[in-house]
């Protein structure tokens, strides 16, 4: 691989709204964290604003939780998730002197409010569930007590993300080798997760290892996540990265350029079919064409075994104004028609491998998946 393979320092911060937290281990922005108790506040790294300013959004109401996820301050499936949990706690807390009844009835009212912001990612809808369980399960307590108890799960629901994003990491990367290339779509890193991300963490974990990869970056349309997101955190991992834009996957791949494809998913049915973003189906279809491997990674709250296959999948619809005028300039003209679905399906027979925090599972298949995840 020929391309040229310089590393970046950190991208500095040119602007705050509040203190950005750094994780102590890694000294890299943190994408998400709690401050305080149960009456505590959500701070999100505003993802609308990289890689440009590095800025925290504070969230006090379940309204501002649910503008983030909807608007992409918070974004990537289990990021999305871990925001919901700890938005089920905001939106509780003017509840905690409620009568238990009151309390769970208002639970179940918060996490239906949360649901509604995003459809396709069920790790939203996962861990809503979760948290609508705790609560449930405590009808003993007073509501106070199940406040805390809901703050400590969507903790623990933080912390569970942390470490299946490190075991993702340390399966995926076994299938990375010293020299290789790998394509990459959208942004599936730490932004996506509260830990390391799932693709990304493959290549975080590979260059760990002391391999020496590179990475093509999809810049992805409309939204850009892996032009502003991507990029942007490969660098600040000093991991060789070039950006293309969407349109160029098959030229790239004919050159020989790329040995593997990895990207993420926001919904994976029981046979395998996997939901990320748009363009994603198409990366694959382009990879078989030429012959390279497409590998998800992604943790095993992804999967939605209710749903035989992709088609049940629902599909986010987003703003017409996104493809016509992403970040403010005017790209079509006035009153154009627009489609503009967030996500699309590959079909599972175009996926090579899925890796989990539990292992790799090669040629999925709806057996193979269940014996995977029982
Ligand atoms: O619309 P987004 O930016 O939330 O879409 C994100 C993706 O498609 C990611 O690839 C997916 O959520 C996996 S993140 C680990």
């Amino acid at each position: 691989m020929a391309l040229p393979t310089k590393k970046f320092p950190a991208f500095p911060r040119t602007e705050q709204i509040a203190p950005v937290e750094m994780n102590r281990v890694t000294s890299l922005y943190k994408t998400l964290f709690w401050t305080g108790n149960s009456n505590g506040q959500l701070h999100l790294l505003d993802q609308t604003q990289l890689p440009q300013h590095i800025e925290n959004t504070i969230c006090t109401t379940v309204e501002d939780v649910w503008n983030a996820i909807k608007v992409l301050k918070v974004r990537g499936a289990p990021a999305i998730g871990v925001a919901a949990a700890y938005g089920v706690v905001i939106g509780l807390q003017e509840s905690r002197n409620a009568s238990v009844d009151e309390f769970l009835r208002e639970v179940d009212r918060i996490a239906a409010y949360l649901a509604a912001s995003r459809p396709t990612a069920v790790n939203l809808f996962w861990a809503l569930d979760r948290m609508k369980a705790v609560a449930w399960k405590c009808e003993a307590f007073t509501a106070t007590e199940i406040h805390d108890r809901l703050l400590a799960e969507a903790r623990s629901i933080e912390l569970e993300d942390q470490t299946m994003c490190s075991a993702i990491g340390r399966h995926g990367s076994t299938l990375l080798k010293a020299g290789m290339s790998i394509l990459t779509h959208c942004n599936a890193g730490g932004l996506a997760t509260a830990g390391d991300g799932t693709a990304l963490a493959v290549m975080f974990q590979a260059a760990a290892d002391g391999k020496d990869i590179h990475v093509f970056a999809d810049e992805t349309r409309p939204l850009l996540q892996g032009a502003r997101l991507t990029t942007w955190e490969l660098q600040q991992r000093g991991i060789p990265v070039t950006l293309i834009c969407d349109s160029m996957a098959a030229q790239v791949m004919k050159e020989g350029r790329i040995q593997i494809v990895i990207t993420g998913a926001d919904r994976i049915a029981a046979n395998g079919d996997a939901a990320n973003k748009i363009g994603t189906y198409g990366v694959a279809v382009l990879a078989q064409y030429h012959g390279i491997p497409f590998c998800v990674a992604a943790p095993s709250s992804t999967f939605d075994l209710s749903l035989p296959d992709g088609s049940g999948i629902p599909i986010e619809q987003r703003a017409s104004e996104e493809v016509t005028c992403g970040f403010g300039t005017r790209t079509a003209p006035e009153n154009i028609s627009v489609y503009n679905p967030a996500f699309d399906v590959t079909p599972a027979e175009l996926i090579t491998a899925i890796v989990t925090e539990r292992g790799i599972i090669r040629s999925p298949t709806t057996q193979a998946i269940r014996e995977h995840l029982a």
